[in-house]
């Protein structure tokens, strides 16, 4: 996957930046760290195998080979450890934070553990590349930041109230964001990601998102479960999209740009049964043979919104953000590495 568009590669390539992305064995982490090397970059990458797999960063090493790996520096350690931040941010300019517990039905069973990642663990890490001088602190948010709020398209100025602990946790990353930014003085940018999907993330485990936990299912011959009517939807966003906003907010001239929050989608919704639709033609257009089963329908997930839709202007005007993928050009490109990590039993 990791292309970057040619004008983002020559800022890259004509001056190496040192880098830290946190949360590179998960799933955006590992594409991050994945375009980071291909474009010459110095990377130290920090995670603690909570949700990611050490197989995710094998699978970069052997896609940007060893000269390429020889620029990364591999810290293993958990963001609630202050320590542990603060080794991570040495010496580094651009900060791309990721690592978190990034699953709404994990935060509404056990909320503790995820305050404990993604709310204490973002404070450490603010509070860590603040005293290393980083330049700049790009970082996951998400669009569960827009709760009850049944505005769509979702403008980022116009949020509801959160949804779930996960949702309060993202929420207090904006808060702590932006104070850092106006009682400190630090840049940082937060991207709040619509549904992102592609090749990396993890079709295993009880939290496994919706597009990975399909198309296994799919591969086995077994029926989708469709929670609710089907006609919840999304604003599905490929991960080239995301690598994309994450470069653009991390290189971006413009002052204006910083000390922002931006929606990071494509623009577009897809309902659930829409999705089980493009996700079948992908794979029967892989194998005409395949033996789909329809879905089957249960309950609406605990903490779910119904439809999820963004306004990407802001970040069309401010990062110069454009997705190069829509949610059938994602699928098509990812369906090929769900086959084989499905068939290698991951
Ligand atoms: N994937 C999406 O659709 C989506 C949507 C909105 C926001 N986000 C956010 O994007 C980020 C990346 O999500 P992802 O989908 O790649 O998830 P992921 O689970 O694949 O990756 C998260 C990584 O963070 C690591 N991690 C978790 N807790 C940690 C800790 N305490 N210390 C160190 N590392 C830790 C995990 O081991 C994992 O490798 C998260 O912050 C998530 O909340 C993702």
């Amino acid at each position: 996957m990791a292309a970057v568009t040619g004008a983002i590669e020559a800022q890259l390539t004509s001056r190496p930046r040192r880098w830290l992305v946190t949360g590179s064995a998960g799933f955006i982490g590992s594409h991050l760290l994945e375009t980071l090397l291909r474009a010459g970059q110095h990377v130290t990458s920090l995670d603690n195998f909570a949700t990611g797999h050490r197989a995710n960063l094998d699978e970069v090493r052997s896609l940007v080979g060893e000269a390429a790996w020889a620029r990364h520096r591999f810290v293993e350690g958990d963001i609630a450890d202050p320590e542990a931040c603060a080794s991570a941010c040495e010496g580094v300019e651009l900060v791309l934070h990721q690592a978190a517990l990034g699953s709404v039905p994990r935060s509404l069973k056990d909320p503790l553990t995820t305050h404990r990642a993604n709310a204490t663990g973002f404070l450490n890490m603010l509070v860590a590349a603040r005293d290393a001088g980083v330049l700049r602190f790009v970082y996951a948010a998400s669009s569960s930041t827009y709760g009850d709020s049944p505005t769509l398209p979702k403008v980022e100025d116009k949020i509801g109230r959160p949804l779930s602990p996960y949702a309060v946790t993202k929420y207090v990353n904006e808060l702590y964001a932006d104070v850092f930014s106006r009682c400190y003085g630090m840049q940082t940018i937060g991207l709040r990601y619509f549904n992102v999907f592609g090749a990396r993330q993890d079709p295993q485990g009880a939290y496994a998102a919706v597009i990975p936990r399909w198309v296994a299912a799919m591969l086995q011959g077994e029926p989708c479960v469709i929670n609710g009517d089907g006609e919840t939807s999304r604003d599905f966003c490929f991960v080239a999209n995301a690598v994309q906003a994450n470069l653009r907010a991390a290189l971006a001239e413009n002052p204006e740009a910083a000390n922002q929050i931006y929606n990071i989608a494509v623009g577009d919704r897809t309902t659930l049964k829409e999705l089980h639709d493009v996700l079948a033609a992908a794979l029967k257009k892989r194998d005409a043979s395949l033996h789909l089963q329809p879905p089957t329908f249960a309950d609406f997930r605990a903490g779910d919104i119904r439809h999820s839709l963004a306004d990407i202007g802001k970040a069309r005007r401010l990062l110069g953000y454009a997705p190069t993928h829509d949610v059938r050009a994602g699928v098509d490109e990812a369906v090929e590495w769900y086959v084989q990590s499905s068939r290698a039993g991951r």
